[in-house]
């Protein structure tokens, strides 16, 4: 319910009032009429939100092994872990870090470690992801560019990088389905 916004006689008090409303209203479609457009035009296309998450089926992923995916035009890197890889990042002294960060926090699922795969120096995508790709000192990636090296848990270890691999937003949908985003 509008308020009357003054005092005086009620018959000039009531015609103000419909003025009052009337170039409120007026104003009112005025600014919707100018943002709409706008509204409109950052509005997401469906194919744009499509690309905003990505499902990614797990269940032909071995342990030990690495997949990539893209997702908002970057790699993500989605590895199964061995046993001994997540010993080997659970086990690590933080104190001894450059960007110290428990291996709990950056996984979801022990098992499963999904990371933005853009070095975290001046974004080279760091080799690991294959079998055949040196995967540095640490076990985890190599970034060739300038020798940084990470570890099981896409940790900083070695060489110019100064953060950790980016961990992406992910949801797990069911055991072996994980959207990205
Ligand atoms: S971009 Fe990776 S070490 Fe420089």
């Amino acid at each position: 319910m509008a308020q009357a916004t003054h005092g005086g006689p009620a018959e000039s008090g009531t015609r103000r009032d419909f003025l009052n409303l009337m170039t409120t209203s007026l104003a009112g479609f005025g600014a919707l009429a100018v943002a709409w457009p706008m509204i409109h035009s950052l509005n997401p296309s469906k194919d744009v939100l499509a690309l905003a998450s990505v499902e990614v089926d797990l269940s032909a992923i071995e342990v030990g092994q690495a997949v990539t995916v893209k997702w908002r035009g970057k790699p993500v890197f989605i590895r199964r872990r061995t046993e001994e890889e997540i010993k080997q990042a659970e086990e690590v002294d933080l104190a001894t870090l450059r960007d110290p960060q428990p291996d709990d926090v950056r996984v979801q699922k022990p098992e499963w470690l999904i990371l933005v795969g853009v070095c975290t120096h001046l974004g080279c995508v760091p080799q690991g992801q294959k079998p055949a790709e040196p995967r540095g000192q640490y076990g985890g990636w190599f970034c060739p560019c300038h020798g940084s090296e990470y570890d099981t848990s896409g940790r900083i270890r070695r060489g110019p990088a100064p953060l950790n691999l980016e961990v992406p937003t992910y949801t797990f949908e069911s055991d072996t389905l994980v959207k990205i985003g």
